[in-house]
């Protein structure tokens, strides 16, 4: 039979980004997008694209590309975070969603993205609910589209709910479910903890 999904998300970690939200808002809106991503920059769509931003913390980068002429729906399950991306942008320029991978309900099924940022997020996740989140964001994207993960190894813990992501188990899956790895790069951290290494993977959707 079947193991049960494992609980979507320990509320262990929405409290945590809630109860330190404006303290960690202002650490990563320190950082500019185009820094922290520049991996990113060869696979940008053009605007207006649709974009998902999941886990979209402060709203640096929804805003940021909302900006730039995309059409940006944010999801973010912390509601103390979402109260401080909306608060610094006008209501028409990015979309604000209360939800939490790996289901991600309140996403419509039909939706499909040119480009979807899970940014700092995976490794919140059981490895059971990584691979669960890797599907449903795959299923979000529309033919050639761009999936962008980047999550850290465990280090240093600053909340229980830290979890190691396997690059390989995850790469394997994502060939599975139409996703073709283009890029994988290791950075530092920004914050300057040498004991924790930093991963983006960069996929494009195929059919
Ligand atoms: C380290 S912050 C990164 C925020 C933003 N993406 C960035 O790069 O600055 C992790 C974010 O993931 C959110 N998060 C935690 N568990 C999540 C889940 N299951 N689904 C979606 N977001 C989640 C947190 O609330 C927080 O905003």
């Amino acid at each position: 039979m079947a193991k049960p999904t494992p609980q979507v998300n320990s509320s262990g970690v929405v409290s945590y980004y809630d109860k330190h939200a404006d303290e960690l808002a202002q650490r990563y809106d320190a950082l500019s997008f185009e820094a922290i991503h520049a991996a990113l920059m060869p696979y940008f769509p053009t605007p207006p694209a649709t974009v998902l931003d999941v886990g979209s913390g402060s709203g640096r980068d929804a805003i940021h590309l909302a900006k730039k002429g995309f059409h940006v729906l944010a999801v973010e399950p912390s509601k103390r975070l979402l109260e401080i991306a909306q608060s610094k942008c006008g209501s028409n320029e990015v979309s604000w969603l209360s939800d939490r991978l790996p289901s991600l309900d309140s996403v419509r099924g039909d939706r499909k993205f040119d480009f979807i940022l899970c940014s700092a997020v995976l490794m919140h996740l059981p490895s059971r609910n990584q691979i669960l989140a890797l599907k449903r964001l795959s299923e979000l994207c529309a033919n050639g589209a761009v999936l962008y993960l980047t999550f850290r190894s465990s280090g240093v813990k600053e909340l229980s709910e830290m979890y190691e992501v396997d690059k390989t188990h995850l790469i394997n899956k994502a060939a599975s479910y139409g996703l073709r790895l283009k890029e994988v790069v290791e950075t530092s951290d920004w914050c300057g903890r040498t004991s924790i290494a930093w991963w983006a993977l960069i996929f494009v959707r195929e059919n």
